[in-house]
């Protein structure tokens, strides 16, 4: 059987813990997924630091070639909220990578995820949505027109930052509205949404960390070191770290180890205890999105592993 041709895939995120490991699980996928380009959004931390530490990433991974566009610094009209007392000050958990060759690219992440779109490549977009939503009221067609999008973000039975809200939604419900219930996609290519309710089913425990960073080199250390720095009320009455986005990479990758189911989706946006809300109607004849509702997470772990040390040995590990 031939191999499968890789999927060209742009990341659009705010890096941000979660988002580090699943831009490295891309690139250590790239005999799966082509990582065309990065573009970020203000979220976890502003739009400053996702950008610089878009670079630092990619440069830990080898890949110094993979171009970082900076995109909005702002949600829509919302006032900015970041993450910095879960992801850390520097957005990483406090490690202290190098920031590597390259600099940031010219053209703005709107633009660039225009232009991506009319490339046919996939968008996985695990920040707030508020880059998504301005390329697509820039470009009314441009729904139509893009091949896939992978979005992690909403909680249907519970959210992060409220009960309600899940932080990418809550941050920009406008902009996740905007996004979250447009209706033009190309026929049988819904977008899919890992909402917490599959994200909060897998879980790296202390002896997965542990045993990833006497496993791998630099970046598998690094990658333990970003883990520890990241907790939240959740890990703690878990007993593990959830890396959401990497989940939403992974499903590009490994569709197989995921269960989805169609629904239409709305996002609250008044100014009650419900804004950032995503509403999942499972019964509805007239879908908006395929959600993520079931994953295989001793699979989904085990393969995440092996695929960041495989990484690192792919860059000569220690050497
Ligand atoms: O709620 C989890 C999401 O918010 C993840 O994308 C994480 O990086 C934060 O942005
Ligand atoms: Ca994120």
């Amino acid at each position: 059987m031939t191999d499968p041709i890789p999927t060209d895939i742009v990341i659009d995120c705010d890096p941000g813990i979660d988002d580090a490991i699943a831009l490295l699980l891309a690139i250590a996928c790239s005999d799966r997924v082509r990582l065309s380009s990065i573009t970020t959004t203000h979220g976890n931390v502003g739009l400053a630091l996702t950008a610089r530490n878009a670079c630092k990433v990619r440069s830990l991974a080898g890949r110094p070639d993979v171009p970082v566009h900076a995109g909005c610094p702002r949600p829509l009209t919302a006032p900015l909220h970041d993450a910095a007392h879960i992801h850390g000050d520097n957005g990483l958990g406090g490690v202290d990578l190098p920031d590597g060759e390259g600099g940031l690219a010219a053209v703005h992440g709107v633009d660039a995820l225009i232009a991506e779109a009319e490339r046919g490549r996939t968008l996985i977009a695990v920040g707030p949505l508020t880059n998504v939503a301005v390329a697509l009221i820039k470009c009314p067609d441009l729904a139509a027109r893009w091949p896939r999008l992978v979005i992690m973000g909403g909680g249907v039975a519970a959210g992060n930052v409220t009960p309600a809200a899940e932080f990418n939604i809550f941050t920009d419900p406008e902009a996740a509205r905007t996004v979250l219930t447009t209706t033009e996609w190309p026929e049988n290519a819904r977008p899919v949404l890992f909402p917490l309710d599959a994200t909060h089913q897998a879980l790296l425990g202390p002896d997965w960390i542990a045993d990833l960073s006497a496993s791998g080199g630099p970046i598998c250390r690094a990658v333990a070191g970003m883990l520890g720095g990241y907790e939240t009320p959740s890990t703690v009455e878990r007993g593990g770290k959830c890396v959401h986005d990497a989940m939403a990479v992974a499903w590009t990758i490994r569709p197989d180890l995921f269960e989805t189911r169609p629904a239409r989706i709305d996002v609250v946006t008044d100014s009650g205890t419900a804004r950032g809300r995503t509403i999942a109607d499972f019964a509805s004849g007239e879908p908006t999105a395929d959600v993520a509702t079931d994953v295989d997470a001793p699979a989904f772990i085990g393969w995440l592993k092996e695929k960041l040390i495989a990484l690192d040995a792919l860059r000569g590990g220690d050497s």
